[in-house]
């Protein structure tokens, strides 16, 4: 497991063990509850926080095995990932400024210098795409969509195990004309957000609030009054 910073590291013996048999993780496991805590603990760090390096071809390559284990009605093709290297963030940066010109013809500079600029944050940069198939009324759109958001949470949270920074940005343009004519995206595609992953420049923020899992998990009774 040379140079990977996961729990695998920590629990080398525990790891192999559960892998070798496939035998379920014990609840009193270490490595479970290990698991538990850093999807918990997992964070964003904005794309202008992070810096060189990202993770390497055998990291990434596992951070995009973590999305394509993300529960998938069908098992279908749910979504690609392009990544999107260094030397080619200048043509993206024309292409933000031409997704903004699409809704204001005239932009401020100031304005378009900030969207060059945006992307050339993050040593690495994905567009997870979406590829929805409508004709299967077996599997509607929703549930397609949320295989592909599926598959983008756990590729953020494989890539803070892994020990980098990551978030998921849209931004204001993702769904413009030219975003969708510079990926060739086909009529059934659409990009779902660009994944930023770095190493963190600081450390991070006290994370906004979440809500308790008291507040989202009740119970269902079949004379509830009121609602979710
Ligand atoms: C599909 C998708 C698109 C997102 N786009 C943006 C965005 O454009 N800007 C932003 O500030 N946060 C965006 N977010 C939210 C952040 O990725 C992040 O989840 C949020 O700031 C909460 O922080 P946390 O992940 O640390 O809990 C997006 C999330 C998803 C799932």
């Amino acid at each position: 497991m040379e140079g990977v910073k996961s729990v695998d590291s920590a629990f080398p013996d525990e790891t192999h063990a559960i892998r070798a048999s496939a035998a379920p993780l014990s609840r009193e496991s270490r490595i479970g509850q290990a698991c538990i805590e850093a999807l918990i603990d997992r964070r964003s760090v904005p794309p202008r926080h992070l810096q060189a390096p990202g993770p390497d071809a055998r990291e990434l390559n596992r951070i995009v095995a973590a999305g394509l284990a993300a529960p998938c009605h069908g098992r279908l093709p749910q979504f690609s990932v392009i990544a999107i290297p260094p030397e080619n963030r200048g043509h993206l940066g024309d292409v933000f400024v031409a997704g903004l010109r699409e809704s204001e013809p005239d932009p401020a500079a100031e304005r378009i210098e900030r969207l060059r600029e945006k992307a050339m944050h993050a040593p690495t940069l994905l567009l997870l795409v979406c590829h929805v198939f409508p004709a299967l009324p077996e599997i509607p759109r929703e549930e397609q969509i949320a295989s592909a958001g599926a598959a983008l949470g756990a590729i953020v949270t494989a890539a803070d195990l892994l020990g980098y920074g990551a978030m998921a940005v849209s931004g204001q343009h993702i769904r413009s004309k030219a975003i969708r004519e510079a990926f060739r995206l086909a009529r059934h595609d659409f990009p779902l957000a660009f994944i930023a992953i770095g190493t963190p420049s600081r450390r991070r923020n006290a994370c906004a609030a979440r809500r308790a899992p008291a507040e989202v998990l009740t119970t269902w009774r079949p004379d509830m009054t009121g609602s979710f």
